[in-house]
């Protein structure tokens, strides 16, 4: 099998596996389990763990310890923020600006808002998938209480202008979520220069394990927690830590970081690129990109096979993980909405795959996927 699904999930990678270990075969006499709220040495052993963690996770994405609280993922944090403001600000207003090309995880929290009485806007995009900074500022209200965009797309890659748009909420003093489940620890993220309030993190996406994540937030007084009890997290999340998982997640951030700093994410993008230029020889014409050709993930390669449907096309080349853009039924086509945002037609929609790829992807990887992929297309 050749995975190039890494925007769906990522292996755990072995040194995070590894900083794991000791917490999961923790006995007795390692005081590993110990509970992070107990005041002996074993709860103060695991509350050291976990405030290491907190602060790899911290260091990553340029905030401070404080800032940052454990949850259990991507969709976690961002019903968090979503609700969380919304029962916070109730009184100030109800509008929240988002846009329709949002994961699940932020446009249904919205839906099930707007069925409570608020109202959300959704920005529409242009043909690569991006939102005008300009169009977020024309929907302000003087109830506008929220605006949650993403910081990048998880189907086509296209990277947002939070950095303008964190400019315009801080000008209209309205607080500001970026979805970061995609683009961290694909491209630097840094909270201060976004200008945002709160930013989602999703462990999975990023080599630690799934069920774990983390919310930056800024100010702990913007929101109402949406899991109520001890005092855990600052008084925003209760329940007793996951040690284990919130370790995993430390040890990811410092690799990432250590990554960055040797500006390893170059090599993806150009991996990224052979990939393309490969198909190309072997799709021609019939090959067409969905996104932003630039302002996109390096990971991500989203492009129509114009003429074939994705499905199928991957189903005749099995050893290829990688995921569609649109279901085909027997006589219908439904695209997937970040692709109906775009305008994309039917045609080229239902033959768009999402291709994505990660730190254990090489050439010759790439190279048995094109092979996989020629030989699909003459089987079609
Ligand atoms: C952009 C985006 N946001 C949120 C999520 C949800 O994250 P999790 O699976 O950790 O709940 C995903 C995962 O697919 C995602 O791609």
């Amino acid at each position: 099998m050749i995975y190039l699904d890494y925007n769906a999930t990522t292996p755990v990678v072995e040194e995070v596996a590894e900083a794991m270990y000791p917490y999961l075969e923790a006995q007795l006499q390692t005081g590993n389990f110990g509970n992070p709220s107990s005041s002996h040495e074993f709860g103060r052993k695991t509350a050291r763990a976990v405030e290491e963690a907190r602060l790899k996770v911290a260091d990553l994405i340029n905030a401070s310890a404080r800032e940052v609280i454990f949850t259990s993922g991507g969709s976690e944090s961002n019903n968090m923020v979503i609700k969380g403001v919304a029962e916070k600000q109730r009184e100030s207003g109800g509008h929240i600006i988002t846009s329709e090309i949002e994961h699940p995880a932020v446009r249904e929290p919205c839906g099930y808002l707007e069925e409570r009485g608020f109202e959300v806007t959704y920005l529409s995009v242009d043909e690569t998938g991006m939102v005008a900074a300009e169009d977020v500022k024309k929907a302000i209200r003087d109830d506008t209480i929220l605006i949650t965009i993403m910081h990048a797309n998880n189907e086509i890659g296209t990277i947002q202008p939070i950095k303008d748009i964190g400019r315009i909420a801080e000008e209209h003093d309205i607080l500001l979520h970026t979805d970061a489940a995609q683009s961290l620890g694909k491209i630097p993220v840094d909270v201060k220069e976004l200008g945002v309030d709160f930013l989602s993190i999703a462990g999975h996406k990023l080599y630690a394990p799934k069920g774990v994540g983390a919310l930056y937030c800024r100010n702990h007084e913007s929101l109402t927690p949406l899991i109520h009890g001890a005092g855990h997290e600052f008084g925003l999340r209760a329940g007793t830590e996951n040690v284990i998982l919130q370790v995993g997640l430390g040890e990811a951030a410092s690799l990432i970081q250590k990554r960055q700093k040797n500006e390893e994410g170059e090599e993806l993008k150009q991996l990224t690129i052979y990939f393309y230029n490969r198909l190309k020889e072997i799709a021609g014409d019939s090959l067409q990109l969905n996104g932003h050709r630039e302002k996109r993930l390096p990971n991500t390669l989203n492009v129509s096979f114009v003429g074939y449907e994705g499905d199928k096309l991957l189903s005749l080349a099995d050893k290829v993980a990688a995921s569609t853009g649109a279901a085909c039924h027997e006589d219908s086509v439904e695209l997937s909405p970040v692709l109906s945002a775009l305008g994309v037609s039917e045609e080229r929609g239902k033959g768009a795959v999402r291709f994505s790829l990660g730190w254990y992807t090489d050439r010759n990887e790439l190279d048995r996927a094109a092979e996989a992929l020629y030989s699909a297309m003459q089987r079609y």
